[in-house]
């Protein structure tokens, strides 16, 4: 039996802890046999744990207690805390695992529940599971979330080479918001959405670099974000915005544009990891 969890990133600037899309970029769980113990074979090396304690087989257990212990095989071209959902996806193969070994029978709509509530939030969870853009609101039994499709684009992410770990890139985040503020806020990510739904990414990427709920109190953490902005702007790209928590910074841009955008931002840091994604269309 083999899973498919994709990558997905989260936020697309105003959409903070609501909207996110799935990425061409996957992590995949092989059951290989039951053992006596749980095994996961990967190669993250040992920060990641190979028994019990791994994520996959946690979460698994949370879902179905009385699951009998397996070997499992875990590779994954996803990088680790980087904001392109690598915890959420191994939450999601979890849930998976724990659904087809148990054969639970859980509907798309349980797998998004369950998930955002042990994530904590559905941006990175929902469209892991559905595909495409997925727009979502609460969690846990209050979770309503609409899938879409995402317009046809490139995803060009800049991938620094630091990490930055989601929850020292929500400390930065205030605690309260004015009401005035509040409205702006929400009144640009009601348009960042209705122009995706309406296919019109242009205006979509304009909306996306209007953030008011996280970017402008992230963007002391990342050095890098103004100047890949300024590269997205120079080169035809729709918007640019930060990838989940960051560190990474996405362009979406038109497939012309791709290459002198990748170029230009391999030459601002030959130590980033520049990817090109689509958009992935199926989910788990
Ligand atoms: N919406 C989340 C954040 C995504 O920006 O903190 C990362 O988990």
């Amino acid at each position: 039996m083999r899973i498919r969890v994709p990558a997905t990133s989260a936020n697309l600037g105003p959409g903070f802890d609501s909207c996110g899309v799935a990425l061409n970029c996957y992590l995949f769980v092989e059951v290989i046999k039951k053992t006596t113990a749980w095994q996961v074979d990967h190669s993250y090396g040992e920060l990641i744990p190979n028994d019990e304690n791994n994520l996959i087989v946690q979460t698994a257990l949370k879902i179905a207690p009385n699951l009998l212990p397996h070997q499992i095989k875990v590779v994954s071209d996803i990088p680790l805390t980087r904001g392109l959902g690598s915890s959420s996806s191994a939450i999601v193969a979890g849930i998976e695992l724990a659904n087809r070994l148990a054969q639970l029978n859980l509907s798309e709509n349980d797998k998004v529940k369950l998930a955002s509530q042990l994530e904590g939030h559905p941006d990175n969870v929902a469209p892991a599971i559905c595909g495409d853009l997925v727009i979502a609101s609460g969690n846990g039994d209050q979770v309503n979330y609409v899938k879409h499709y995402f317009p046809d684009c490139q995803l060009i992410a800049f991938i620094p080479n630091v990490e930055l770990k989601t929850s020292e890139s929500r400390d930065v985040l205030p605690a309260d918001f004015t009401y005035s503020d509040a409205v702006a806020a929400s009144s640009i990510a009601n348009v960042m959405v209705a122009s995706l739904i309406k296919g019109d990414i242009v205006q979509a990427g304009k909306m996306m670099e209007q953030d008011k709920f996280h970017e402008i109190y992230r963007s002391s953490l990342l050095a890098h974000f103004a100047d890949v902005r300024q590269i997205s702007h120079e080169h035809e790209g729709y918007g640019c915005y930060l990838s989940g928590a960051g560190p990474t910074v996405m362009i979406l841009a038109p497939a012309k544009a791709t290459a002198i955008i990748t170029q230009k931002l391999q030459a601002l840091d030959q130590t980033a990891k520049i990817e090109v994604f689509q958009v992935d269309r199926e989910g788990v």
